[in-house]
């Protein structure tokens, strides 16, 4: 069975307080959002908080006592209420959280206030994040204030107030065995749907409809949702990055690039497919992708513990450069069209970032202003492209043609495991499949 269960949380708390030594930790989860009217956004929760409670019910928050580096944890969350559970689903409840989440203590969300101070009298140092302007940052402040009040009983307040994100985004960084395990489920997830998107095509006359497929096959397969707002452009509105729309008809004769993933038990997806919406790649499209494509396989083989994160990506700016200059888009060396920036024109964006609970995760890319080393364990995409847009300057063939190639890899002890191969990527597997 893939999944997380409450003592995997409970060791998560286990390792931060041991690297936090001594303080009380506080940390809320996300709030609800209001979409209009009396409405709400559908509910997600804190990245941070989910990956040390698996809680996914709003209005909690978790405080961790710890002393010698051991904790003493106690949730706060909304208590049972048979009235609201009615309209709005069953609560957890502090009773049954303290065994289920394995807590030392739980209670109401409405008490907080009260016992805050009590939990930070006496103590030097509060871990938490600041500078949000939460509740609880001014349910922070109310205690401390509190306890300053009662100094001639001779207590005191925290003088410390450290911000704590990135001790937990370093923890967030190096995937466990069994975040693997659902980084892997959420990638075959996804890759289905990009294989299932390429057949669909065929029937399709709007980008929407081949929104619908992939957001069918993420429903269909148990996913929470999409990780991100899923990108499908066809033709040149594949040449804006953050396309959303999803709104255009359809010219089969042009390429259509999707980037859509997943979010699988809190973990993203994040896939991008380039292929020709006839079946078959025109001859100016097959040579751009193939330039797109040798970039990204020769980024991925230059991957291994112990690089720094930054080379791949110059990897991949080096084929792609090469491939320019082979095309006749870009004039010169290949280090000179790299010195001068020129290929820039055509490809504007970096070649991966960090993945995890969130789509861009969280973790340093630079350790003391040298880009980070690649350890194993650490999971992102790699994601090469180009785009040259309808009124690009260049010959009029290659105009509308914005192509990107997005696999998610795992850092392995030997090289890499690609997460999402099972999305059809070659030429000749794209054009197989599609004319099956
Ligand atoms: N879909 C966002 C990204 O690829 O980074
Ligand atoms: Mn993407
Ligand atoms: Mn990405």
């Amino acid at each position: 069975m893939i999944g997380l269960i409450e003592q995997d949380f409970k060791q998560r708390r286990q390792r931060l307080a041991r690297t936090l030594k001594e303080g009380v930790f506080i940390l809320c989860t996300a709030p609800q959002v209001i979409r209009n009217a009396d409405t709400h956004f559908n509910y997600r929760w804190d990245s941070n908080f989910h990956y040390l409670t698996g809680f996914k019910e709003p209005n909690a928050v978790l405080l961790m006592i710890i002393h010698d580096g051991l904790s003493q944890d106690i949730l706060f969350c909304q208590p049972k209420d048979p009235d609201k559970e009615i309209w709005d689903g069953l609560r957890l409840g502090p009773e049954a959280a303290v065994e289920e989440l394995a807590m030392d203590e739980a209670y109401s969300i409405h008490e907080l206030n009260d016992r805050l101070s009590h939990y930070l009298t006496d103590q030097t140092t509060i871990f938490s994040t600041w500078g949000n302007k939460s509740p609880l940052e001014e349910s922070i402040v109310n205690a401390i204030n509190d306890i300053k009040s009662r100094a001639r009983q001779g207590v005191s307040a925290p003088s410390q107030w450290v911000d704590v994100l990135s001790s937990i985004h370093e923890m967030r960084l190096i995937k466990d065995s069994s975040e693997i395990a659902i980084l892997r489920h959420g990638a075959n997830i996804a890759a289905r749907a990009h294989n299932r998107s390429m057949l669909a095509i065929k029937d399709a006359r709007y980008e929407y409809e081949i929104e619908a497929v992939i957001l069918h096959e993420f429903k269909h397969s148990g996913a929470d949702a999409p990780a991100y707002p899923s990108i499908v452009a066809a033709g040149n509105h594949a040449t804006i990055l953050h396309y959303i729309e999803n709104n255009g008809s359809l010219n089969k004769k042009d390429l259509m690039l999707i980037d859509a993933g997943c979010e699988w038990q809190g973990y993203a997806s994040d896939i991008t497919r380039t292929f020709p919406m006839s079946g078959s790649f025109s001859g100016v499209q097959k040579e751009l992708y193939e330039i797109v494509l040798d970039a990204q396989m020769k980024a991925i083989d230059c991957i291994k513990p112990g690089i720094q994160f930054n080379d791949y990506h110059l990897c991949a700016v080096r084929a792609l450069v090469a491939g320019l200059i082979d095309l006749k888009l870009c004039t010169g060396t290949v280090d000179g069209v790299i010195e001068s920036g020129d290929y820039r024109r055509f490809y504007m964006h970096r070649t991966g970032h960090w993945l995890g609970r969130d789509v861009h995760d969280v973790g340093q890319y630079s350790v003391e202003g040298q880009s980070r080393r690649l350890e194993p364990g650490m999971v992102m995409t790699v994601e090469p492209g180009l785009y040259i847009r309808a009124d690009s300057s260049v010959p009029e063939q290659f105009h509308g043609i914005g192509i990107r190639i997005e696999d998610d890899v795992l850092v392995t002890h030997q090289g890499v495991e690609i997460l999402t191969n099972q999305a059809y990527k070659t030429v000749d597997e794209i054009e197989s499949w599609m004319n099956q």
